[in-house]
């Protein structure tokens, strides 16, 4: 009898982690025998770790806050979408035993945009909010839809700047401060600022919106953010939060580690229902 093939989340904190009940959806839906559990890795403790994981037997690791980084590093190889975001959110072990780096996050969210609510990106006008990790890992899958132009807008200027600087050989961009906006206005906004997880809602000018434009919350909850309810109040076209980002980016970890890609939608409303019954 062979051993179930063992996957697992490392993260800190990781309690409330969503990804074990994600890939055990996954697993029952593709008749695949595996494991999945989320496991609190110390913060100074990654590698260890990872690496005692691997050696025993390990077949792939999901890496959430804050280890990204430190798992990039810790691959042998990485993607080319992994190393533009300097952070990796999916390792998988090789025959050889030597292990793969790469970043599904980025993809999530434009699966998420695409194929599911049916929003476009390709030639549309992209505000995003935020300079952060989650904008790294997302630039490269969103410049690769051909959007008409990006502005990345952040409270440190210099940190848009910065990123901006880096992905422009793919597509042109801008980044900067929150002025940058002025009065232009953008067919898709999406928020990757932590702001609003402290309650907050960065202040932007409502002529930022048409009644066409869409608005995409990385962050998801049970209520809607207030970023999601500015929009909502300024009438954007449509609103959605990032739980079929979380879905989407843990789908395609999937597809690395079992080549079957799982069916989503109904993963996405049982989450949510169980995020409203909680
Ligand atoms: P993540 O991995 O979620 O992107 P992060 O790297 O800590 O987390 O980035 C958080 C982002 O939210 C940053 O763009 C941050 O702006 P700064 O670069 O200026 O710190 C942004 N952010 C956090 N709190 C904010 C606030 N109160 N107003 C505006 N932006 C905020």
């Amino acid at each position: 009898m062979t051993a179930m093939d063992k996957y697992a989340v490392f993260g800190n904190p990781i309690k409330h982690s969503k990804s074990p009940l994600i890939h055990s959806l996954f697993a029952r839906q593709c008749d695949q025998d595996m494991s999945y559990r989320a496991v609190r890795v110390e913060l100074e403790g990654f590698a260890r770790a990872a690496r005692s994981f691997f050696d025993n037997g390990g077949s792939g690791l999901n890496v959430t806050l804050p280890f990204k980084q430190d798992a990039s590093e810790f691959a042998d190889r990485l993607s080319e979408r992994a190393t533009r975001a300097a952070a990796v959110n999916t390792l998988t072990r090789a025959e050889d035993g030597s292990v793969a780096g790469d970043n599904t996050d980025g993809i999530g969210l434009v699966r998420d945009m695409v194929a599911n609510l049916g929003w476009r990106i390709s030639d549309q006008r992209v505000l995003i909010l935020g300079a952060g990790g989650a904008v790294r890992g997302a630039l490269e899958p969103l410049m690769r839809e051909r959007p008409a132009a990006l502005l990345i807008v952040n409270r440190t200027a210099d940190r848009a700047a910065e990123l901006a600087e880096l992905f422009s050989d793919i597509a042109p961009l801008e980044g900067g401060g929150y002025e940058r906006i002025g009065t232009r206005q953008f067919d898709l906004v999406i928020n990757a600022s932590s702001a609003g997880l402290s309650g907050e809602m960065t202040p932007l000018p409502s002529s930022v919106l048409t009644e066409r434009s869409c608005c995409y919350d990385m962050v998801y909850g049970p209520e809607p953010t207030p970023f999601m309810r500015w929009a909502a109040h300024h009438t954007a076209w449509a609103v959605a939060d990032g739980l079929g980002m979380l879905v989407e980016q843990a789908a395609q970890s999937f597809y690395i580690w079992r080549k079957l890609r799982p069916e989503t939608r109904s993963v996405i409303s049982h989450l949510r229902q169980v995020m409203e019954a909680a």
